[in-house]
């Protein structure tokens, strides 16, 4: 059984309480009032009301810490070094249209560094989540990154802009980093959730993953996760800079560099 400290069951215990609400709207997903942002960013009352469950669980929990949240952005709080990073739903458009494959994500970023995260599955009850030096879990699993090191044998997730996402630029870059995966592998998966997908990566089923264009909200939990999962996340340039530059590359040690390497060169 996975030691867990009190921070981490704070988080897990706001993640199960708006999940309860959350699969219930996800069984009336016809019913939802839908509104849209934008062409393909579809915000649901269920993106909203989960949002809000959460910010009234951690606040409850620690009243003087911060947010970073997809709906409401930023809130200051009163210790101006602790804040929790928020994506209520991610995997929205998945979630809209009925896709049973999409999660709650809350991390805890402490002087800059993220040092907690939580990614909640709800419908398949999958709780990732890992504190910092202390390993990453899937429920009371330990998970570790995959062994997988040969490049042609591993698969790789990514997400793809859309109508309404990323420039036409973007969207040809895109095409040109599947293009050079796709031969590479034993295939690419979309799935549309990119935190799932760092999920999936520190749990070994993916061998990696990259995406660029991606918020903190997106990413914050799941870079942890991989990094205790023994994974290793870069920006796009092999920084550290993820969460500045939305850009992300995470994989197993022996396939991170090959990876990167070959989306760089791609992108050229
Ligand atoms: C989206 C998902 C998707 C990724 C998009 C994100 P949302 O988050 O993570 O996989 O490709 O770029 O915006 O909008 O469902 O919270
Ligand atoms: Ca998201
Ligand atoms: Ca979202």
């Amino acid at each position: 059984m996975a030691l867990q400290s009190a921070i981490i069951n704070v988080m897990k215990q706001a993640a199960r309480k708006a999940s309860v609400r959350l699969k219930r709207d996800y069984g009336e997903v016809d019913q939802l009032q839908v509104s849209q942002k934008g062409p393909s960013d579809f915000v649901t009352a269920a993106d909203i009301r989960t949002e809000r469950i959460l910010k009234e669980e951690l606040t409850r929990a620690r009243p003087n810490f911060g947010f970073l949240m997809e709906e409401a952005g930023e809130i200051k709080g009163h210790n101006s070094n602790c804040r929790w990073i928020v994506d209520p739903i991610d995997g929205t458009t998945n979630f809209v249209h009925g896709i049973a494959h999409f999660a709650i994500c809350i991390a805890l970023e402490e002087s800059g560094q993220i040092t907690a995260g939580v990614i909640l599955d709800p419908i398949n009850e999958q709780l990732f989540w890992a504190e910092k030096g202390q390993g990453a879990f899937l429920n009371d699993r330990r998970i570790r990154a995959s062994a997988r090191t040969n490049f042609s044998q591993s698969i790789f997730a990514t997400g793809i802009p859309f109508n309404g996402r990323g420039t036409p630029f973007d969207h040809e870059t895109s095409l040109k980093e599947i293009g050079a995966v796709m031969s590479a592998s034993a295939g690419i998966r979309r799935f549309g959730s990119a935190a799932l997908d760092l999920a999936y990566v520190a749990a070994g089923r993916f061998d990696g993953f990259w995406e660029s264009g991606l918020k903190p909200w997106d990413i914050a939990a799941g870079i942890l996760v991989v990094r205790e999962a023994g994974g290793i996340v870069s920006d796009l340039t092999g920084q550290d800079k993820m969460l500045d530059t939305g850009s992300i590359v995470a994989a197993n040690p022996v396939l991170h560099k090959p990876l990167l390497d070959m989306i760089f060169n791609a992108r050229k």
